[in-house]
């Protein structure tokens, strides 16, 4: 691995295919964080979201300048990385940015041929294509520069490697290695009694083994959200249009996106093969600051990753599972829930879709939203700030039949973020 590193998330399985299209993408093939301490942090993403600690590439397997985790969920692939000396370009990029997205990577059949179309059509290269090889096979990588300090990697994958058997507990590259150690202490066993036989990856497999046994349910990266400076989400759009071959998937502007104090403007950039969509925010003017803008003003005055969506097939289990975790959410009034139901439903029946199937108080009790459109409903919500910065969170998404972003909820959901906008003190 370069000084950039990589890992991406997984999106529902693809079909084999003869394309000759060299940006068609298969899946998220990982999604790399820059972190301060990838160790600590593999702990916080593990316990908080249920992700398994899988594997590790550092010092101990040739990783000299970089430390990398991998944390997976599903077909949900995090590397997280922390750079071992002042001058490592993740360190510069936390204390920039602090913890946040770096790199949301690809598959694709030939990662060389996708990152020189991709230059072709007007890409700035993130670093040429670099090939790591041992005896189990191969991972091709090749970057191009997105919006602010994120890359698109693209990834190919022979041998051992393949993205199928990576699913399948299989190594990620070349110098990781899987998670091991010593027995776990049971949660009874006095520390001194216990830590002759716990190995050093034994805390690790506790939790894991926690995890694996009080599943949070997530499945699959659905969307991935970009900020961007006002006036610059049409250059972007078009960057995914000429670049990558997106097309649009929905608009929202301002009126759609709007509180009395503060508004943003969104346009859903999506893959060819609608696997990969994503929205780009810019500021739009308000009385009161835009979340976008307060994004930007934490983040150097430089566009990132505002937030990932994780899809699960059960929203209600999920957002319990991760608030008994401890994971913070967005808190909505109770005054949402006195018309949540009728404009849903009404939106339903009059498209003739079933109305919602899961129980209206305890979707109310866990604080979920919800929306509908022509197609069906969606679930969602949406954790605060995963860092001290408020920048990067996730939002946790359940899709009945809708393929839209929630928008019904919009207006709630930002008046909430601007309570939280002014307690931070930057509305
Ligand atoms: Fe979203």
């Amino acid at each position: 691995m370069t000084t950039i590193t990589r890992q991406p998330t997984p999106t529902p399985a693809p079909a084999a295919s003869t394309t000759t299209d060299p940006l068609q993408l298969i899946d998220v093939d990982h999604v790399q964080f820059y972190v301060g301490n990838a160790k600590q942090a593999a702990f916080f993403y593990a316990h908080c979201f249920g992700f398994q600690i899988e594997q590790v590439g550092d010092l101990t397997t040739g990783f000299r300048e970089c430390s990398h985790y991998l944390l997976t969920q599903g077909n949900i692939r995090f590397i997280l990385s922390s750079g071992l000396s002042p001058t490592h370009s993740s360190n510069m990029e936390v204390a920039m940015y602090g913890d946040g997205v770096k790199d949301i990577a690809f598959t694709v059949f030939d990662a060389e041929k996708a990152w020189e179309r991709a230059v072709k059509n007007g890409a700035e290269s993130a670093y040429d294509p670099k090939v790591y090889r041992d005896e189990h096979g191969t991972v091709t990588m090749a970057g191009i520069r997105t919006f602010g300090r994120v890359v698109h990697t693209f990834v190919s994958r022979t041998g051992a490697y393949e993205l199928t058997k990576v699913k399948q507990g299989g190594l990620f590259m070349p110098r990781f290695r899987k998670v091991e150690g010593g027995p776990a202490c049971p949660p009874t066993a006095p520390a001194a009694g216990c830590a002759p036989q716990a190995g050093p990856g034994s805390s690790i497999l506790a939790i894991n083994e926690q995890n694996r046994k009080n599943p949070c349910g997530l499945k699959y990266v659905d969307h991935l959200v970009g900020n961007v400076e006002m006036g610059k989400m049409n250059y972007w759009v078009k960057f995914y249009e000429d670049v990558l071959e997106f097309k649009m998937f929905k608009h929202f502007d301002d009126k759609d996106i709007a509180t009395d104090f503060s508004a943003l403007m969104s346009k859903v950039m999506a893959s060819g093969n609608n696997l990969i969509k994503i929205p780009i925010n810019e500021p739009a003017p308000g009385k009161r600051k835009s979340q976008v803008q307060e994004y930007l003003d934490w983040h150097a005055n430089t566009p990132g990753v505002q937030h990932l969506a994780l899809r699960t097939d059960d929203e209600l289990h999920s957002i319990a599972a991760l608030r008994a975790r401890g994971v913070d959410f967005l808190t909505l009034p109770d005054a949402y829930y006195d018309k949540v139901w009728d404009r849903v439903n009404g939106t339903l029946q009059s498209h003739g879709k079933p109305e919602v199937k899961e129980d209206h108080k305890r979707i109310h009790d866990l604080g979920i939203l919800v929306d509908a459109d022509d197609e069906g409903y969606l679930l969602q919500l949406f954790t605060k700030p995963l860092q001290d910065r408020p920048t990067l969170f996730f939002e946790i998404i359940c899709r009945r039949g809708s393929q839209s972003f929630g928008k019904g909820n919009f207006k709630a959901l930002f008046e909430a973020l601007e309570l939280e906008q002014a307690r931070r003190g930057n509305l």
